[in-house]
């Protein structure tokens, strides 16, 4: 989609489609959305009297100009009550707007900039959050089919309009901002969306060599033995597809912060094989090396001044006859010795190592985004990524990132008495527990174990990376949950 800014008023845009707004409850409309109405003669005034109009959050109207008006139509979103306003209203407004605009063919939309002053929400986080919106909500996953979906609509153009010339800065700034962001969530969705036999450890390594303006290395499966990463070539040894431990590097200095993300292309569980019917869906347990990948390049192109390393220890969790078994005892790149309870509990044995080579590389911090357990969706749904960390002040930081970038995170606790459950007799601690009391934090505590001193937070993303049904604006199937919030994050 081309988007543009126009330094003019929006009743003179010959565009297809106008957009503009109004806030629940309002009687008469102001601003831009009242100069139209001026224009119709009433017509919106009218449509809200009737009750037609409500301004509940993200509601389409559609009218028709006939030559009022040089665009064809316009179209009013509902933002939602003004009191409970938040930035995230701007976004679903934008997602709603560009939904109706496919429906109704509208292939050149203008729209004014949602909610700023709203709240306190500045104009530049607006027009960043309407081109969020916007762009997120336009995602369409085409996949691999080669019979055209006739349905299919594409806009062309939107165009983003303030007849103001003093907010025209501002408005491009957060115009700049949103386009990159949403493009880096619109990638991940791509590679979650994607199969595994097309998204590879080898696949992903490209993507990550295709990043301008980072430096990626590739460790091999030889030479992770070499160096000692035996947590994460044990969980590979039931595949032949070769796995991949990936390090992107941003910055001019020294790495001061490491994001890591869990890649297993294909989570069979292994020896520990899942059902079959929950098996299709684990392609998406590399949606945190998606989120990592794409938040390096994000930040790559916003020139976020920070030295950021970016680690992505990908392979596959197969059974065969190679593969590593329940009861196994592996050690890994810190020295620490793993009792191997379920073959299933892979991801937190591959960021193990991930974590210790970010400790190598003499990073301050660490971050580390997973689909890591099935407990996480049970007790959070769809609705928030599960946090926990070592450092009070990185995870609320987190939480408050996502709290402007639409993506709720929710604590959960490491309480000292869940160690007791992962202590095993003849290793440093087992992957997992045999009863899976307190899921989600084992699996933190377990990558904890690694972090050691270094201040650490964990996502678990296993119920926010995909949606199986539309919400706002994400479409069903992969959200790129976390490029947002780790973008904000680093930006901040
Ligand atoms: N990739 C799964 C977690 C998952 C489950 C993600 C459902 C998305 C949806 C992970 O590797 C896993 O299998 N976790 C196990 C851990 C258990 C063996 C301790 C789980 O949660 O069942
Ligand atoms: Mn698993
Ligand atoms: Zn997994």
């Amino acid at each position: 989609m081309k988007i543009k800014t126009l330094c003019q008023s929006i009743t003179r845009v010959p565009y297809d489609l106008l957009v503009v707004n109004e806030f629940e409850g309002v009687k008469a409309p102001g601003g831009a959305t009242g100069a139209i109405d001026k224009a119709l003669k009433g017509a919106i005034s009218d449509l809200i009297k009737s009750g037609e109009i409500t301004g509940k959050l993200g509601e389409v109207n559609v009218i028709h100009t006939q030559g009022k008006l040089p665009a064809k139509q316009v179209l009013i979103v509902g933002l939602g009550k003004s009191a409970d306003f938040t930035i995230d209203h701007c976004r679903i407004a934008a997602g709603a707007a560009i939904a109706e605009a496919k429906r109704v063919k509208a292939q050149k939309v203008a729209t004014i900039v949602h909610g700023a002053g709203a709240g306190g929400l500045t104009l530049p986080a607006a027009a960043q959050a309407l081109i969020e919106g916007t762009l997120i909500g336009a995602y369409h996953y085409t996949g691999f089919a080669t019979i055209k979906d006739e349905s299919f609509f594409a806009v062309e153009e939107l165009i983003v309009v303030e007849q103001a010339k003093s907010k025209i800065k501002d408005i491009n700034q957060g115009v700049k901002i949103g386009r990159i962001i949403a493009e880096s969530v619109n990638n991940a969705r791509d590679l979650v969306n994607a199969p595994a036999n097309r998204v590879s450890p080898s696949f992903i390594a490209q993507k990550a060599k295709e990043v301008a303006g980072v430096s990626v290395k590739i460790i091999n499966l030889s030479q992770a033995k070499r160096l000692g990463m035996e947590a994460f070539y044990s969980v590979s040894k039931g595949s032949k597809e070769p796995a991949k431990f990936i390090v992107m590097k941003y910055g001019k200095g020294k790495p001061e912060i490491a994001l890591v993300g869990k890649g297993i292309t294909f989570d069979a569980g292994g020896i520990s094989l899942k059902p079959s019917n929950a098996l299709w869906k684990m392609r998406d347990d590399m949606a945190g090396a998606a989120a990592v990948l794409e938040t390096m390049r994000a930040i790559a192109r916003l020139k976020v001044r920070k030295n950021v390393v970016g680690i992505l220890p990908c392979t596959e969790n197969m059974p065969d006859g190679n593969a590593q078994k329940p009861g196994d005892v592996v050690g890994s790149l810190s020295g620490k010795t793993i009792e191997i309870i379920s073959t299933d509990a892979e991801g937190r044995m591959v960021l193990a190592d991930a974590v210790t080579y970010a400790k190598k590389l003499g990073v301050k911090k660490i971050i580390d985004v997973a689909t890591l357990t099935g407990a996480c969706v049970s007790a959070l749904g769809d609705a928030a990524s599960g946090i926990m960390g070592s450092d009070q002040n990185l995870v609320d930081s987190l939480i408050s990132a996502g709290k402007k970038s639409g993506e709720k995170l929710w604590q959960l606790p490491l309480f000292e008495e869940y160690k007791e459950y992962s202590k095993s007799k003849i290793a440093d601690i087992k992957n997992c527990t045999e009863q899976g009391k307190a899921s989600p934090s084992i699996g933190g505590l377990f990558i904890q174990l690694f972090a050691e001193d270094t201040p650490w937070a964990h996502i678990d993303i296993a119920g926010t990376a995909f949606l199986d049904k539309r919400r706002w604006y994400l479409s069903s199937g992969a959200t790129g949950a976390m490029v947002r919030t780790l973008t904000a994050y680093l930006m901040g």
